[in-house]
């Protein structure tokens, strides 16, 4: 059952069918497979429109798994998207999903190429979705040079733990706009750095 809906979303992507992915998978006990959240057209529509708002035209994500997201936010919105995975043995491994996107690998401590990656983030924005490592995340944000931070994950009374949650403070960050995920208690959160006083 699990190899027939990696293999449906296979071929769906090969056919470039985003749409019949997200409106099919998105209540898929198995999803998390390939993805965490898949979000609605109208979500997409939601985020192409904050970020041509907040001037950016592409989004690095961090802990992008599959890529599926990635992928299909690209043939959405039109916005180039890469990203990135920590480095392991698990994506090297039989069992490890297929990839969606090239992935970009960091070490588990940040890497000079990635924090490079990070200073040179000029109209990016950094996305996180259903990450799981709240360390780390302040330290891809203590080298993100960009103004624009978007945060995918479960709101309150969904009973799944993520780090960041949507909407858990960020110090140096105010929230610009949110959208929740359909009706699944996941949300969208785009935050804009604060200006330096
Ligand atoms: C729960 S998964 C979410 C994957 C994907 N974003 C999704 O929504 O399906 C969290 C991902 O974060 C990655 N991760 C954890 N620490 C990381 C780090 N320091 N840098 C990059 N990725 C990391 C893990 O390898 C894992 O793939």
């Amino acid at each position: 059952m699990e190899d027939n809906f990696v293999n449906s979303v296979l071929t769906l992507y090969k056919e470039k069918n985003w749409k019949a992915i997200v409106n099919t998978y998105r209540d898929y006990p198995e999803r998390n497979k390939l993805l965490w959240v898949f979000p609605t057209e109208k979500n997409f529509l939601f985020l192409r429109q904050c970020l041509v708002e907040l001037g950016c035209d592409r989004i690095l994500s961090i802990g992008c798994g599959s890529g599926l997201l990635e992928w299909m936010i690209t043939e959405a919105t039109g916005l180039l998207v890469s990203g990135v995975e920590v480095d392991g043995a698990w994506w090297r491994c039989k069992y490890a999903p297929p990839n969606f996107i090239p992935l970009l690998f960091t070490a588990p401590t940040l890497d000079k190429d990635t924090k490079s990656l990070l200073r040179n983030a000029n109209s990016t924005a950094l996305l996180f979705c259903y990450f799981n490592n709240g360390p780390a995340f302040k330290d891809y944000l203590e080298y993100f040079s960009g103004n624009v931070l978007i945060i995918i994950g479960p709101g309150e009374g969904k009973g799944v733990h993520t780090d960041p949650k949507p909407f858990d403070q960020v110090p140096e960050w105010t929230l610009h706009a949110r959208e929740e995920v359909g009706n699944t208690k996941d949300f969208i959160a785009v935050y804009c750095k604060n200006p330096k006083s």
